[in-house]
């Protein structure tokens, strides 16, 4: 006899014994629905469905005998297949039947693993100038971060003037950077790094400079053809009521995601990164695969354990986001920042890495410890991060101290695991304080059999 794990539609018949009868006299519909359905030599499934037809409930029995069946589906098939056929050529030319990836061109590979690089906010918040990029951009490379996946150099809030030109366009702080945004480009390329610049998708941004609504257009255009950046951090503040804009969260971000398709197309350059910063409001995990790379999945990050657990703890009910091409942003790494232990911060970094975030540093690499350069460097955690045949991060498969499948910002999920392209990923994570252990996070590989 063979056992199946078969598929009867609907709910299954529970079948137990060795001649294939129902175990107990009539099958019961499990209320988990599990079934195994028994063949014998030579059965064919149709045979098993109709052997037990009388078991299954009236809306779920076969309504024609197996041979009729049989005809039926072979039909159908053939009318599918000839339909299929017959409209193929129209969908190729529509470019109908490749994956709808929306405003996002992926031929140039921009954004296909979780993009890793530096950015101004944690660190600097608005204190920020040319030097300040540069100096950090520098010790990029002579730390050995750029040896190790490090590419992008972002400059986030603050840069500019508060007020646009009279032409419209935003003016980079003549204070701040007085060399201009296109000679700060210059030397971040020069470095063999990319650039990242910082705007809003509402009126102003976050620290009331001038925002992009109403000006995708230019300002994409001043952004990548002008100053020369590479990427795009897009905000959510100051955002015009639905009655002004009469498009709602996703066409307001739709905005720019358009805006920097074009530009390409029209220059022939790939697109901007695109990196949206909706803070998980409206859940861009549903909707921001569409319009650019990756997407913040909450609130700002803060240097402390209780905001890495919180991070932790909402992004384990939305791991399945992440693959090529779009990943959920957990938010920029506080490796380095306040009062995180080494252990804290080993485990913040883990995580980041193995859930497929970006991974942006946000320290002072001027001074940056040996410790904190580690845990950035560690090269076979990044190398999960940015596993070229595996897109999916892992995911929790059971919480722990937290009953399963429950929110508990203080005891986020304890037990992960996921796919790597060298086998298994496991992590765990000991959220217990008060047992006094260390807040460690263990990771092992099985190699792929
Ligand atoms: C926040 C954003 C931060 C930072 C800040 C700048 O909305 O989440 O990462 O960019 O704005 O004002």
């Amino acid at each position: 006899m063979v056992r199946l794990s078969g598929d009867l539609d609907g709910p299954r018949v529970a079948v137990e014994d060795s001649l294939g009868r129902p175990n107990g006299g009539p099958a019961r519909y499990p209320p988990n629905g599990e079934y195994s359905q028994p063949l014998l030599a030579g059965e064919s499934d149709l045979d098993v469905r109709s052997k037990y037809q009388d078991l299954l409930p009236e809306h779920e029995s076969p309504r024609a005998s197996p041979g009729k069946l049989a005809i039926g589906f072979t039909v159908t098939m053939l009318v599918i297949a000839l339909g299929m056929w017959v409209y193929q050529p129209k969908l190729h030319r529509r470019g109908q039947l490749a994956v709808d990836t929306g405003y996002v061109d992926q031929s140039a590979g921009v954004g296909r693993l979780p993009f890793m690089g530096y950015n101004t906010w944690n660190a600097y918040w608005c204190n920020i100038n040319e030097t300040v990029v540069l100096e950090n951009a520098r010790l990029m490379k002579s730390l050995g971060l750029k040896d190790v996946g490090y590419e992008y150099v972002g400059v986030d809030d603050c840069y500019s003037e508060k007020q646009r030109s009279s032409a419209g366009d935003i003016v980079a702080n003549k204070e701040r950077f007085p060399s201009g945004m296109k000679k700060l480009t210059d030397e971040i390329h020069s470095l063999g790094l990319k650039a990242g610049i910082y705007s809003d998708s509402g009126w102003f941004t976050c620290q009331l400079y001038p925002g992009s609504y109403g000006n995708e257009e230019r300002d994409a255009k001043l952004f990548q053809e002008e100053w020369g950046f590479d990427l795009l951090k897009y905000d959510n503040c100051a955002i015009p009521f639905d009655s002004v804009m009469k498009e709602g969260m996703v066409g307001k971000f739709t905005r720019m995601a358009k805006a920097l398709s074009d530009l390409s197309k029209k220059t022939g350059k790939p697109q901007m990164l695109f990196s949206l910063c909706q803070w998980g409001r409206e859940e861009p995990w549903l909707w921001a695969r569409r319009l650019g790379h990756s997407w913040r999945t909450t609130d700002d990050i803060n240097a402390s354990w209780g905001s890495i657990t919180d991070l932790l703890n909402r992004n384990s009910f939305i791991s399945w986001a992440s693959d090529f091409f779009g990943h959920n942003d957990m938010d920029m790494l506080e490796v380095g920042n306040g009062d995180l232990t080494y252990d804290e911060a080993k485990s913040h970094f883990t995580a980041w890495a193995l859930m497929k975030s970006p991974l942006v540093i946000g320290t002072h690499l001027q001074g940056a410890s040996k410790e904190t350069l580690e845990i950035l460097k560690n090269k076979e955690i990044i190398a999960i991060n940015q596993d070229p045949v595996v897109g999916p991060g892992i995911t929790p498969f059971r919480w722990g101290i937290n009953p399963d499948w429950t929110y508990n910002w203080t005891h986020p999920a304890q037990y992960w695991s996921g796919r790597s392209e060298n086998g298994t990923v496991f992590m765990l994570v000991s959220v217990d304080r008060s047992s006094c252990h260390p807040l460690a996070l263990f990771l092992s590989i099985l190699p792929a059999t």
